[in-house]
């Protein structure tokens, strides 16, 4: 069907998938980008290699290519945190308890955030031009992934491989439930196979003037609670949580391996929470970027836009 579905299908049958498909973290990262200021997106472009033209948009899928070379294989458990819990019975998350040895979705986030602060040091200072530090051009590479990565409720589920062994059909076709949640739901939801690598799709326009225009039904600035890159383990930990408390609100209710997930209302009822949960991860890896970047020269709240 497409490049980067069969990439996910294939990585399924070798172990467990990774990740928002490739073309949806393309997407948050456009996304992101429009609340970015114009001096966050100017030190970004430092950050970058050029191939990336300064967009995090288009380098936000990076990870997971590499994470399946064999250089990167180490990053491949940075992508999710797998709870020790029973959704949807119970849902429970603790970093210290959950967090594997080697690194999970939340201890990368904070690495790499403290990893991208030095960077941006370095960009101030005139260190770093055009992505020539490749610590630094993966730090940004890895947030800007993971902070996507984080707001999807099976990449913060330990059950079943994050639902990767959990069989499901959807629209006539044998599939898992966390492909589901990684492709399948937004491209139902958005109605198109795939989305642009390249520039922002139309769906994700859409979800950008409703964060505008204040049309979810949670107030985009509670989203912001937490985006303090001094405290990046705490919060992390905290989206991770909002995450795996959707896997007892929903992800597991109402699955059963008879009924087509795409037909059966399951869907209609996943599609607000895929919508919010998208928005959410774009608005914040927006906020964390500048915070990132003008916390050192004194960022004051009232900076933050939407
Ligand atoms: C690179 O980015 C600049 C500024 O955003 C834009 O004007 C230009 O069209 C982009 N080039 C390509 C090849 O995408
Ligand atoms: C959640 O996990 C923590 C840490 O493992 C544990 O102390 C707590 O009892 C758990 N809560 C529930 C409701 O299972
Ligand atoms: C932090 O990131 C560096 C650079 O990618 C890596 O070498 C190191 O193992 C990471 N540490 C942790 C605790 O994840
Ligand atoms: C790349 O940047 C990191 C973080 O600022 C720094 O520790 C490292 O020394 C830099 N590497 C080179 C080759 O400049
Ligand atoms: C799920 O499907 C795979 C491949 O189709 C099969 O090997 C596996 O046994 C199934 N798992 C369950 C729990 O039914
Ligand atoms: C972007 O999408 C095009 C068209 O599907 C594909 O050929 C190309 O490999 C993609 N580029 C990246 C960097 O994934
Ligand atoms: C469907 O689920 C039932 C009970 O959960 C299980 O016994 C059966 O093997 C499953 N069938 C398939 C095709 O996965």
């Amino acid at each position: 069907m497409l490049s980067s579905y069969t990439a996910v299908i294939g990585a399924f049958l070798l172990s467990r998938v990774a990740t928002w498909n490739t073309d949806v973290h393309n997407q948050i990262g456009f996304m992101a980008e429009s609340f970015l200021t114009s001096s966050t997106t100017s030190v970004l472009q430092h950050i970058l290699e050029p191939e990336y033209n300064g967009s995090i948009g288009r380098a936000a899928a990076w990870a997971d290519a590499y994470a399946h070379t064999d250089e990167g294989r180490f990053s491949y458990q940075w992508h999710w945190i797998d709870s020790h819990d029973d959704p949807p019975h119970t849902c429970n998350l603790s970093y210290t308890h959950d967090c594997s040895k080697g690194g999970c979705i939340v201890s990368a986030i904070a690495n790499q955030t403290k990893i991208l602060q030095g960077c941006v040091a370095d960009v101030k200072e005139g260190i770093l031009q055009k992505g020539s530090n490749t610590t630094c051009s993966y730090a940004l590479k890895w947030v800007s992934h993971f902070l996507g990565d984080i707001a999807q409720p099976l990449h913060a589920s330990g059950r079943a491989a994050g639902g990767n062994f959990v069989n499901v059909t959807f629209n006539n076709r044998p599939t898992e439930l966390h492909a589901v949640w990684d492709g399948l739901l937004p491209y139902a939801d958005s109605g198109v196979s795939r989305f642009s690598n390249l520039s922002i799709d139309p769906f994700f326009s859409g979800l950008l003037s409703r964060i505008e225009n204040d049309q979810f039904y949670e107030a985009p600035y509670m989203w912001l609670l937490c985006t303090d890159p001094s405290t990046p383990t705490e919060c992390a930990t905290r989206w991770a949580h909002e995450s795996n408390i959707w896997t007892c609100d929903y992800v597991y209710r109402d699955i059963d391996n008879s009924t087509d997930l795409a037909r059966s209302g399951y869907a209609r009822g996943a599609f607000p929470i895929i919508e919010l949960q998208i928005s959410k991860s774009a608005v914040r890896l927006g906020a964390w970027l500048n915070n990132v970047v003008e916390g050192s020269i004194h960022y004051t709240s009232e900076q933050v836009e939407l």
